[in-house]
């Protein structure tokens, strides 16, 4: 049987969505991005994949993130998406956002890895045919690189731009300094830093505590938030038990032992703060994120089109008393 033609949903941009400008750019993103880290590989069923890539669409989210070592195993992710661009989002190429990065171990030997030129042009180029992409809207370095000169990598990063493979750049988990230092490179060869990416969620202040998310404002940078439920922690998953086709259970990157009695006790807290602002735990900690307006967006990654359903949610309520605030607060010490 030929399957039926993928056709967006003609609403997808008057109900939930809300978009933000990213930094000082031209851009806007949606307030929840899908990420493809891990439920988008070919260990997992490509039509859930599929449903999950139109529903994300038809809702508004037009901002995709992928990385060459998405999967599992590696590049498998963006094999998924080159998929979906060739049956269903070819149309519609100039109202996504897609990006990638490059900087982990992809392929052996001593250029598959790190922050070299050679491995950041062979990595994008690679990952261009896996998406069946002639360019991505913006490139990541993925990691900090001690050993590479930082001058090496982002020259590299800007001529990606000049050869018009991307046309932003972006950096992740850098540390201040050497992001300082990005900053200051990139904007002075007019290919200003588009976007930082930094873990954040409520168990994990890092980006206000560091700095990075003021940083990124001074210079015009936007910010968005990867892992924002902590893996699921952050959701009612975990509540009652491991079922046996979550995350932990599936034995990646989220191990049983961040399930300690301290963790379940706040996590159990937290739910309760959360229904009490009408939301659920899930939607609250997105929300919680998004209270900000130094960041951008979010990054979720769903392993369900129900899940992204419940998510989309937290957009409608992204404000916090501060006696809300100083609760979570003190939950997270506790
Ligand atoms: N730059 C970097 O170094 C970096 C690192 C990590 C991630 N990222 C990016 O950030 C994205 C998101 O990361 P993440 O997958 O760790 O994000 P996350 O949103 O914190 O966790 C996603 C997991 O939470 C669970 N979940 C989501 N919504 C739920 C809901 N409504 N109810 C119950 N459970 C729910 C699902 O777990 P189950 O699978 O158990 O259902 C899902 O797989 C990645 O895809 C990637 O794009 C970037």
């Amino acid at each position: 049987m030929v399957p039926p033609i993928y056709s967006p949903s003609a609403n997808r941009y008057d109900s939930t969505m809300k978009y933000r400008r990213c930094g000082k750019s031209g851009i806007l993103l949606p307030e929840i991005s899908l990420g493809m880290w891990q439920n988008f590989g070919q260990t997992s069923p490509l039509s859930n994949s599929i449903e999950i890539l139109h529903y994300a669409f038809d809702h508004g989210i037009t901002h995709f993130d992928l990385a060459n070592n998405y999967g599992p195993p590696y590049g498998t992710a963006e094999q998924t998406f080159g998929h979906v661009m060739k049956h269903s989002f070819m149309p519609y190429r100039d109202e996504l956002f897609i990006s990638t990065k490059a900087g982990y171990d992809m392929w052996p030997g001593p250029y598959g890895n790190w922050g070299s030129r050679k491995y950041l042009f062979s990595s994008l180029n690679q990952s261009l045919k896996r998406m069946n992409l002639e360019y991505v809207d913006l490139f990541y370095i993925h990691r900090y690189d001690p050993e590479t000169p930082l001058e090496e990598t982002l020259q590299a990063l800007v001529d990606i731009v000049h050869q018009g493979k991307a046309l932003y750049i972006g950096i992740s988990r850098w540390p201040y300094e050497a992001t300082q230092f990005a900053y200051k490179y990139l904007a002075e060869r007019n290919v200003p830093c588009l976007i930082y990416q930094g873990r954040y969620h409520i168990f994990d202040r890092a980006p206000e505590t560091e700095g990075i998310l003021q940083q990124a404002k001074d210079n015009g940078t936007g910010f968005i938030g990867f892992s924002p439920l902590a893996q699921g922690l952050l959701t009612d998953r975990y509540l009652n038990g491991i079922p046996q086709d979550s995350r932990i259970a599936h034995g990646g990157h989220l191990k049983k032992e961040a399930l300690t009695e301290t963790t379940l006790r706040r996590i159990s807290a937290l739910n309760e703060v959360a229904k009490r602002r009408g939301q659920t735990l899930a939607e609250m900690a997105l929300a919680w994120i998004l209270k900000d307006d130094m960041v951008t967006s979010v990054i979720v990654g769903v392993s369900s089109t129900a899940q992204l359903e419940k998510n989309l949610k937290a957009i409608s309520n992204t404000t916090f008393s501060s006696e809300e605030l100083q609760e979570i607060e003190n939950i997270c010490k506790e």
